[in-house]
C-alpha cells in the first residue's frame, strides 16, 4: 500500500526516522512541510496511508507543522498516523496532531508515535556525545522497526492523555507559538563567522539571508536551531535560558547541509 510520509526537520532527527520508517513500510513518498507551505490553500492527501513526522517542540509541535495540518485533507478511510521525535518529554505533542487533523477532516489519527533522539536545543540541555548519543540512535532505529510494524499491522494506537506533559504544554506552548517567528532576534553572529553560508542553506523556512557578508534574520523563525547547530565554526549562538556558548552543537550525522536544503524544494 502506498504511504505518504510528510516531515519536517531542524536537525536531521525527524528526517532519519522518516527515511527510515519509509524504507521498512516500502512504497512511501517523502514530502517536506515547507516546501509545499510556500503555496497557499488546501493541501490534499493522495490515496493511501498518511504520516506526519517532526520534531517535538515546548511540548508541541512546530508553527510550521500546525499551521500545515490546518491546510491538510486526509480521505475517511485512510490509515493516518504521527511519528514525533523528542529529546526527552512532550507526549502530549501527538494530542496537537490529532486535534489538528480533526480539526479540518472530522477524524483523529489512528496512531501516534513518539521517539527518543538526541536533544538538539542547547539552551535547555547540553547535546548528548560519543557513546551516549550512539546509544540513543540505536534505540531509536530499533523503535522505527516495532513502529513500522505497527504501522504495517494498521494498529490503532490513539494518543492518550499523560497529565504532566499536557500541563507543561498548556504551560509553555501558548507563549512559545505566539513568539517564536520573531526567535531571529535572539540569535547572535560573532567574529568566527567565515561567511559560509551554511546557516542560509540550512535554515528550513528561508528565514535567514546574506548581508555584508553576515547572516540576517528575517520574521519567519521556527526556533529549530538548524543555523545554530550546523554552523560550521560555531559562529551563532542563541540568548535564550541558559544560552548556547560551549554548551555543545547537534544534528543527526547522516544530515547533509544539502540534505536540510531540499526540504524548502530548491535545487542544490
Ligand atoms: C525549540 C525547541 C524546543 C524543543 N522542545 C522539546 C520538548 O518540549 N520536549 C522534548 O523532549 N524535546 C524538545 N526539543 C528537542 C527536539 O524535539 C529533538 O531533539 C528532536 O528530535 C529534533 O528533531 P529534528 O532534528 O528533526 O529537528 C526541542 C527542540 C527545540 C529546537
Amino acid at each position: 500500500m502506498k504511504t505518504t510520509l510528510y516531515y519536517f526537520t531542524g536537525t536531521g532527527n525527524s528526517l532519519t526516522i522518516a527515511r527510515k520508517i519509509a524504507n521498512l513500510i516500502g512504497e512511501t513518498e517523502l514530502i517536506p512541510i515547507p516546501a509545499l507551505m510556500k503555496g497557499n490553500g488546501t493541501i490534499k492527501a493522495p490515496e493511501g496511508r498518511v504520516g506526519i513526522c517532526c520534531p517535538v517542540y515546548d511540548m508541541g509541535i512546530p508553527v510550521l507543522v500546525r499551521d500545515f495540518l490546518e491546510r491538510l485533507v486526509v480521505n475517511d478511510n485512510e490509515y493516518v498516523f504521527a511519528v514525533l521525535t523528542l529529546g526527552g518529554t512532550g507526549a502530549a505533542a501527538l494530542k496537537l496532531v490529532d486535534s489538528g487533523i480533526r480539526n479540518r477532516n472530522g477524524r483523529g489519527i489512528n496512531a501516534g508515535f513518539l521517539v527518543k533522539m538526541p536533544g538538539n536545543f542547547p539552551p535547555v540541555g547540553v547535546p548528548p556525545v560519543g557513546a551516549k548519543q550512539a546509544l540513543i540512535l540505536q534505540r531509536a532505529e530499533n523503535e522505527c522497526v516495532r513502529i513500522a510494524t505497527a504501522i504495517r499491522n494498521g494498529d490503532e494506537r490513539r494518543p492518550g492523555f499523560t497529565p504532566l506533559t499536557s500541563l507543561l504544554q498548556f504551560m509553555l506552548y501558548g507563549p512559545f507559538t505566539k513568539n517564536v517567528r520573531r526567535s531571529g532576534e535572539k540569535f547572535s553572529v560573532s567574529e568566527a563567522c567565515t561567511s559560509c553560508g551554511t546557516c542560509v542553506q540550512v535554515c528550513p523556512t528561508g528565514n535567514i539571508t546574506m548581508a555584508d557578508g553576515r547572516p540576517v534574520y528575517a520574521n519567519r523563525c521556527e526556533l529549530c536551531c538548524a543555523c545554530l547547530n550546523y554552523c560550521p565554526v560555531q559562529a551563532i549562538n542563541l540568548d535564550m535560558l541558559f544560552g548556547t556558548e560551549g554548551r555543545g552543537r547537534y544534528h543527526h550525522p547522516d544530515v547533509t547541509p544539502a540534505d536540510m536544503q531540499m526540504q524548502k524544494g530548491l535545487p542544490e
